[in-house]
């Protein structure tokens, strides 16, 4: 592929219902951050763009909880993300917001186009609707049972129990959460975006040109969508909070939010370029071949980024094409999925009220651990060991020796040298490093980078311990001048290595070198004899364990009230309970199912017979430690298929609300199979 002409580098817009947490930055907005400059250090032509996604139900949800109007909600979230973005060194050239009215006009246009080609498609349906609250219920508006694992509140997009994905027609039992109301179904029409006519063009792209230079994560994802089959995607909903459809007899519809939202990318280039005093030059970035559009996003936004928002691409017509969707997994934390709900997260507006100055030192330890090919997680006690093992004791020890060894031995001017091949060999490294770091860089491996990076302020420190300038200016001043000089211009390089990832350290840096400034390029870094260099002070300092368990108290605190148990179920009869049949059991043997992640497939024995049963229980559970459990079994429940499989019956499982386990409930004592429960 020849090299692009520019580049448009997008982070997935955050929705405007919360604040932004570590996850989101080590999955989205910190590999976009070091992509960007990286490209701009290598004086390359590129945007970064981003914006707050402000529709949707995730947002009219909030509202409602808050009491609040969806307004306040996005405006407050709007001013608080972008000014910790900011502070955190998230160097977006513009954050955007999809309730601006440019926003609107774009994604109205967009689909109008599609529209006026006769790409979409018109369907009557019948969807639920609430008879109290008179309106139609969004998938995350329904509530009810689920069909996989039986949690009572799972919603109509999916269970937060099991994780499986739902449609509100698969919840037994569902209810309104607006009014507790049962929904009816009620006609209504809406547009469909086709994707299955783009299945075969999908697999072309996605699969054959794209399959080498796409993470295998993504490829791995975009292959499961299209085995499974595409199917037209409605992209319109009966709501009163988003972009209004712009065609007469629509009124009280909008664009679905994942409709509107990646539209959000094109409307905030607009708005960037506006700001320019360049309004059409968006156009440049958007509609020429020589752009590199890269998504960053993390793995449930896949789908969209690299099917659904590229179908729409391609269907209107004027765009190019993502080049890259390079998505991260998730970061776990102190042993929990990050949660919002349960507050289990480290909110970014508090890291920095918390840790003033200290923002690169998150910076290091979400990169260096970052869900790049599988979940990662983060805990305070990485990041303190990071902090004095890495910065502390590598990069920033290297540095203030060599500044203050200058100043005592040189009164802070750079010494003239003599290189000897030692010392030319330690350039070397320097210098070779900036096509290093530039190759994992390009393929998305921000670990490895980083890791590269700080392997340059490694053999500056051994260089150091080896060569002893501090020896040497007693007995050879010569040498003593020649090693700081190597050092210095060492120090040099690895302030644009590591600028990417440490931009307030590299900053500093470059003051102290008195650089005018910082390229991705060895040649443009070279510092001159005579020059001044300042003193400096310790970059980084070291990280008590008192942090560790304040950090770690905190995150006690905020789940301390979260156990959350399920109300108790209206009033049965006993005869209603003897209809049910409860045996014990013990677990002859375990399997994974293909394709279902959640899912296991166990043979009970029962006494008389055996059962196979299919349970949502894979993610709490290796199939080998579960043979010879003894358990409870519904044995009179009607069979029913998951995943095409005959489940012949029911696990009876405590849920434990602290932790989302699920324990097995069986006999204490030693009872023989089949024995009745009652
Ligand atoms: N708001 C979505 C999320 O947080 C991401 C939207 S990305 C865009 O999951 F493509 F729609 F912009
Ligand atoms: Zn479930």
């Amino acid at each position: 592929m020849p090299s692009p002409k520019r580049h448009l580098v997008t982070a997935a817009l955050p929705y405007g219902n919360g604040p932004i947490h570590i996850g989101h930055l080590a999955g989205v907005y910190l590999p976009a951050d070091i992509y960007a400059r990286f490209l701009r250090l290598r004086g390359e032509d590129v945007i970064y763009i981003c914006g707050q996604d402000e529709h949707g139900v995730a947002v009219t949800m909030k509202a409602r909880e808050e009491g609040k109007s969806p307004r306040e909600i996005v405006d407050f979230y709007y001013e608080q993300s972008k000014r910790s973005f900011a502070d955190f060194g998230i160097s977006f050239d513009i954050y955007h917001r999809t309730s601006a009215p440019l926003h609107h006009r774009t994604a109205q246009e967009f689909f109008l186009t599609l529209y006026a080609k006769g790409v979409l498609e018109e369907k009557e349906t019948e969807q639920f609707y609430d008879p109290e609250a008179r309106q139609f219920l969004a998938d995350r508006y329904i509530e009810g049972t689920c069909p996989h694992c039986g949690y009572e509140h799972a919603y109509g997009d999916q269970c937060e129990k099991c994780g499986s994905s739902l449609s509100p027609d698969e919840l037994i039992n569902p209810r309104s959460r607006l009014s507790r109301a049962t929904p009816v179904k009620k006609k209504t029409r809406h547009f469909y975006l086709p994707l299955n006519q783009y299945e075969g063009w999908l697999r072309r792209w996605i699969l054959e040109e794209h399959a080498h230079d796409w993470k295998p994560n993504v490829l791995g994802q975009c292959k499961s969508w299209l085995d499974a089959g595409l199917r037209p995607r409605a992209i319109t909903r009966d709501l009163d909070w988003g972009v209004p459809v712009p065609l007469p007899g629509y009124e009280g519809k909008v664009l679905y939010v994942w409709f509107d939202a990646p539209i959000g990318y094109i409307s905030a280039t607009k708005a960037w370029a506006e700001a320019q005093g360049d309004p059409e030059r968006w156009k440049t970035y958007w509609q020429d071949e020589g752009t590199a559009l890269v998504h960053f996003l993390g793995k449930d936004n896949i789908v969209f980024h690299a099917i659904i928002f590229p179908v729409m691409l391609k269907a209107h017509g004027d765009y190019v094409l993502p080049a890259n969707v390079p998505a991260n997994e998730y970061m776990n934390l102190e042993g929990g999925k990050v949660s919002t709900s349960r507050n289990h997260a480290v909110w970014l507006h508090e890291y920095l009220r918390e840790f003033p100055g200290k923002q690169d030192v998150l910076r290091y330890v979400l990169t260096a651990l970052m869900p790049e090919t599988k979940d990662s997680e983060f805990t305070w006690k990485a990041y303190q060991q990071r902090n004095n093992e890495e910065l502390v004791s590598v990069l920033g020890n290297f540095v203030n020796r060599v500044l203050v060894l200058i100043h005592r031995f040189f009164d802070g001017r750079l010494p003239e040298a003599r290189l000897l091949e030692i010392d030319q060999q330690v350039l070397a490294v320097g210098r070779e490093a900036f096509a290093r770091v530039e190759q994992s860089l390009r393929r998305f491996r921000f670990r490895e980078a980083l890791h590269q990076m700080m392997a340059v302020a490694r053999e500056g420190n051994k260089y150091l311990t080896e060569q002893e300038p501090w020896k040497l200016i007693k007995t050879d001043r010569e040498r003593a001048a020649a090693v700081l000089h190597t050092s210095a211009q060492l120090t040099a390089y690895l302030t644009a290595l590591a600028a990417p990832f440490l931009p307030f350290t590299a900053e500093r840096l470059r003051q102290w070198l008195h650089l005018d400034m910082l390229r991705w390029d060895p040649d443009v870094l070279t510092l001159t004899a005579g020059q001044p260099i300042d003193k400096g002070a310790h970059l980084f300092e070291k990280i008590g364990d008192e942090v560790v368990t304040r950090q770690r108290e905190k995150l006690a605190q905020a789940a301390a009230p979260a156990p959350q148990t399920p109300p108790v179920k209206p009033i049965i009869t006993f005869d209603d309970f003897s209809k049910i049949d409860l045996r014990t059991g013990i677990i002859r043997s375990a399997e994974k199912m293909k394709g279902a992640k959640k899912l296991l497939k166990l043979t009970v024995d029962i006494g008389g017979e055996v059962r196979q049963v299919v349970a949502g229980i894979a993610e709490h559970y290796a199939p080998e430690e579960l043979p010879g459990r003894r358990v409870v079994l519904v044995a009179n429940l009607a069979p029913r298929k998951l995943r095409g499989v005959e489940s012949q019956g029911m696990l009876l499982m405590a849920d434990d609300p602290q932790s989302g386990r699920l324990v097995f409930i069986g006999p204490l004592e030693a009872v023989p199979p089949g024995a009745a429960v009652r």
